[in-house]
């Protein structure tokens, strides 16, 4: 099999983690797919921004739209609806497969794309869309896809969780503590995004759409922000035995009037309980807490923004749709390392 072209589009804070790391750890990718992974260009607005890693400038162009037209798999890292959108729908139309991490586009025009991949059978993953680094996009759409997910309880914003926890341990006004978190890189561009709940509402319609299998217009999610959030109210909910999180709160209902059912997303300011796994996630993490009939509940927790670590799940996503390209490749059940033999290295962690 031919080498599979990827075109990248954007090459900021995820973007150039992504390239670097294609770079560096092509040929392992390459046996875990059984085909390799060539990256054929970045497109930027400025070839000559200065980049937070060190990368080919051969690859760096600003003409998107040819670099798409040669691709089989384009990763959208560009943000925001325009020039993303068209770029996905040109790549859909050109025969290529689609990565993404906008949450911002698909919880706008999730259902325009979804269909226009449906429509050509082309593959459109979104990992990375939620929660960054933490595996929930296609734990939802796959391995629970034969349950009923009843309720989501999510911690989608790394931002407002570090600012609750911050203003909660360390005493820091709101504003102090957003410094340090767009100090930290978690902060979107305007933070208003964050503080005011648009990012995580944005979040949660698409998990509602994953859990429930029906489309969850951004209109139709409740959204709170932080910003009415005092810490003499924080510090109230501790004594009485709880914390203040910014929670996305996706639920399956039924009418008890009419015996309807129903799905509502919906985003604010929750009093957890301190007993509550979702109490114990601190900092920029974020935790998606799901509760499915016959699994029982889940937790989903790790790093929810950062360069490298959304990198990782951009990555997984490549590699889980390039694999569908390749009849008689390693495919699911993959043993690339074969040669990798397993040892006894002793005990790492102290035997009770
Ligand atoms: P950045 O702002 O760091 O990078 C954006 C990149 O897109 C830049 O390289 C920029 O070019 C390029 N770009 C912008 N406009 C255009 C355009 N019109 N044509 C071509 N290139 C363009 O964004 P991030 O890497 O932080 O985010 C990328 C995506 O990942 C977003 O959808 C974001 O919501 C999502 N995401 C980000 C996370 C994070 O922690 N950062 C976590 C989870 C998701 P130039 O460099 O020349 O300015
Ligand atoms: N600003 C977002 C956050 C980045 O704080 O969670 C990851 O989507």
């Amino acid at each position: 099999y031919r080498n599979l072209r990827i075109a990248l589009l954007g090459g900021g804070a995820v973007g150039a983690q992504v390239a670097r790391i294609l770079l560096e750890q092509g040929e392992e990718l390459a046996d875990r797919v059984g085909a390799g992974l060539e990256l054929i260009g970045i497109a930027v607005r400025d070839v000559n921004a200065p980049r937070s890693v060190d990368l080919p400038q051969e690859l760096f162009t600003t003409d998107a739209e040819s670099l798409i037209l040669g691709a089989d798999v384009v990763i959208e890292l560009i943000g925001g609806i325009e020039p993303a959108r068209s770029y996905i729908l040109q790549a859909i139309t050109s025969g290529a497969d689609v990565v993404t991490a906008n949450k911002a586009l698909l919880a706008a025009h999730g259902p325009e794309l979804f269909a226009a991949a449906d429509q050509v059978g082309a593959q459109l993953n979104y990992e990375a869309a939620v929660a960054g680094a933490i595996p929930i996009v296609r734990p939802l759409r796959d391995s629970l896809a034969g349950d009923t997910v009843k309720r989501i309880l999510g911690i989608v914003n790394g931002t407002t969780n570090f600012i609750l926890d911050r203003m909660d341990q360390a005493g820091d006004s709101l504003q102090e503590a957003l410094d340090t978190a767009t100090t930290l890189g978690y902060a979107e561009a305007d933070p208003t995004a964050d503080i005011e709940g648009y990012d995580a509402a944005q979040k949660a319609a698409l998990l509602a759409r994953l859990a429930f299998h029906t489309d969850v217009p951004l209109e139709s999610v409740y959204r709170e922000g932080i910003t009415g959030i005092t810490r003499e109210q924080i510090e109230s909910a501790r004594k009485a035995g709880y914390v203040v999180k910014l929670l996305a709160i996706c639920e399956r209902l039924t009418d008890a009037a009419t015996g309807q059912e129903g799905v509502s997303a919906r985003v604010y300011p929750a009093l957890v309980s301190r007993g509550h796994p979702l109490a114990a996630v601190h900092g920029g993490n974020n935790a998606v807490f799901v509760e499915a009939e016959a699994a029982g509940p889940l937790m989903f927790y790790g790093a929810g923004a950062g360069g490298v670590q959304t990198a990782s799940a951009v990555l997984g996503d490549l590699v889980s749709l390039a694999r569908r390209h390749v009849v008689g490749g390693p495919g699911f059940a993959a043993a690339a390392n074969a040669d990798l033999p397993v040892r006894d290295i002793g005990q790492v962690i102290t035997r009770y």
